[in-house]
């Protein structure tokens, strides 16, 4: 059976133009998508920073874009509010920290805000099973998180299949995300084995023909 969703494409602006983010948003509206993945790092959960909720909040005005928060933060539950402050539609946390995952996705969904959790290409799919009936999406990285540009986990694969399938034996209705590495080639793979969400950043951003990128990833 496939998906019960249809698939969307969520380009990361962490591929986009850091000095000019806005244009990065205006570069997806142009291409008719209606959602944006927005990567937040903090140095620690993973080796790199990006941006913050200020910057979040500064770009919310003027774009109707669907604003798909991922965390990559050791301590997610202590920026919730100021993310749905910001203009977060939807927040996905990490299962690895430790913290209270839980109670920080009822907050999520307490704030108004669309929740879900985010697992690395490491992590075992036992690690997320607990939280599925909270969950309006579930996060699969595909690469390492912590930057853009690398190359596509082939071995993740299985575990997409697994959260696709818990999602029909379980009659859930969460989203199943793919995050890192997705491009013409790795996209379809991960649609086949019940992906219906791709973020794509350097394969978007770097497209040489984006509506082509679109179609025939969408497709
Ligand atoms: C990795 C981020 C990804 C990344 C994807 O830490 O979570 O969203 O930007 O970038 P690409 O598509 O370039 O692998
Ligand atoms: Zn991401």
């Amino acid at each position: 059976m496939p998906s019960p969703h249809q698939t969307i494409i969520a380009p990361s602006i962490l591929a986009g133009d850091h000095g000019n983010l806005r244009s990065s948003l205006q570069i997806i509206e142009g291409a008719k998508l209606e959602w944006v993945h927005l990567d937040i790092m903090d140095g620690h959960f993973v080796p790199n920073l990006s941006f913050g909720p200020q910057s979040v909040k500064a770009l919310r005005p003027g774009s109707d874009l669907f604003f798909d928060v991922h965390l990559m933060l050791d301590n997610p539950h202590r920026y919730i509010d100021a993310f749905v402050d910001a203009g977060a539609a939807q927040i996905t946390i990490h299962v690895e920290p430790d913290y209270p995952v839980e109670a920080t996705l009822r907050h999520i969904k307490e704030k108004g805000c669309r929740c879900g959790i985010v697992l690395n290409p490491d992590t075992p799919a036992d690690a997320g099973e607990p939280f599925l009936p909270l969950c309006d999406i579930v996060l699969l990285m595909t690469v390492q998180p912590g930057f853009g540009g690398q190359s596509f986990r082939h071995d993740v694969l299985p575990k997409i299949k697994q959260f696709d399938q818990w999602r029909k034996e379980l009659t859930l209705n969460y989203r199943l995300e793919v995050d890192g590495g997705v491009d013409l080639e790795t996209a379809p793979l991960c649609t086949a084995q019940g992906a219906d969400t791709l973020v794509a950043g350097t394969a978007f951003f770097k497209a040489e023909d984006q509506a082509a990128f679109i179609e025939t990833v969408a497709s």
